[in-house]
């Protein structure tokens, strides 16, 4: 009878529960066990085997039965959890690289394959590598507070600066390398203004060479060539006007012709002029302040606004929007990995 509930059990707790009645303290099992003290030594040896081997038939019964409930309560577990290996999986947010760094690296590039190297310098720099050894007279304009950002100084010590454009790097490698020398300077700088063209940061990257009998004809092709490819336009007509920097002698600003006709600006075709960047020779002074020879040496430099030709090739309206963080901005102009 005990055999057959056991079977037909279908909870753990009812199994518990004939466990319990029989094989528990007062249970009817433990009950025969008991009374087997009482008895006399011949009806012990007959049914000693007896109770002790319905015990041993219950007590397999009810271990078996609880395998096969634990096992269909498994088999449902399964059957109700079950995970679907064909659904698509969520979507997984990847980030992007911003323009600017896609117009950076492809500006590296372009000049890579033209043979110069990378140089960097620090972003907080001292007056002597900003101004000084660049040949910025003491009281030039661009030291002033609306154009530069100054950082506290520390007691007894000079106050440093936000570098306001990459032309220290120059500084920095001149110092560091005899010629030739042939490098680009990618970086952030820093100015005190805000509008639809100016951010407080941004980013240049600046072109140095050094040699003997180096003129503006290899400015003008090297320059023409990088800005010609990084448009990916065959050739692009240029026009240095004359500007002034106290770096460089003589010194440009370099244009290229564009069409401005329709919305987008369109490089190499039309007849508008287009600023590009700023160059010139390297002032003898510079020369002679980073310790190269001005009668042996001498050399080209430039530098760009690389946000300002990333807004133009990729076509947006506000410098500002660059640095806003704008999470549907960003994803509308980042670029995939
Ligand atoms: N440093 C200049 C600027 O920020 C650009 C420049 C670089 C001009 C190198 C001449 C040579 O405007």
């Amino acid at each position: 009878e005990l055999i057959q509930s056991i079977g037909a059990a279908e909870t753990a707790a009812r199994l518990e529960e004939l466990r319990v009645a029989a094989l528990g303290k007062s249970g009817s099992i433990s009950g025969l066990l008991k009374g087997l003290g009482a008895m006399t030594p011949d009806e012990r040896r007959e049914q000693g085997p007896r109770i002790n081997g319905l015990r041993d038939r219950v007590s397999a019964a009810l271990s078996t039965r609880k395998a096969e409930l634990e096992a269909a309560e498994l088999e449902a577990r399964l059957a109700s959890e079950r995970v679907d290996l064909t659904l698509p999986a969520p979507p997984r947010h990847k980030g992007g690289l911003h323009p600017t760094m896609q117009a950076m690296d492809e500006l590296i590039e372009i000049f890579a394959e033209m043979g110069f190297s990378v140089a960097e310098g620090p972003d907080i720099e001292d007056d002597w590598h900003n101004f000084t050894a660049l040949n910025f007279p003491p009281r030039h304009p661009a030291r002033e507070m609306h154009d530069t950002f100054f950082l506290k100084a520390a007691e007894g010590e000079e106050r440093k600066v936000l570098r306001t454009h990459t032309s220290p790097v120059q500084v920095r490698v001149m110092q560091s390398q005899q010629p030739p020398i042939r490098i680009v300077a990618p970086g952030r700088t820093y100015r005190c203004d805000s509008d639809a063209t100016h951010t407080p940061m941004f980013h240049q990257i600046e072109g140095l060479v050094i040699d003997r009998g180096i003129h503006m004809g290899h400015l003008k092709w090297t320059v023409a060539q990088a800005v010609a490819r990084f448009f990916e336009v065959e050739d692009v007509e240029t026009r240095f006007r004359p500007h002034h920097f106290p770096f460089t002698e003589p010194s440009a600003e370099m244009d290229v012709r564009c069409d401005r006709s329709g919305g987008e600006i369109r490089i190499g075709q039309g007849d508008d002029w287009l600023e590009i960047l700023g160059c010139g020779m390297v002032h003898p002074k510079v020369l002679a302040n980073c310790g190269i020879d001005p009668v042996e040496y001498q050399g080209f430099a430039f530098g760009m606004g690389v946000d300002r030709l990333a807004m133009l090739k990729y076509g947006m309206p506000d410098l500002r929007d660059m640095f806003a963080g704008d999470v549907r901005w960003l994803s509308h102009y980042a670029f995939s990995p």
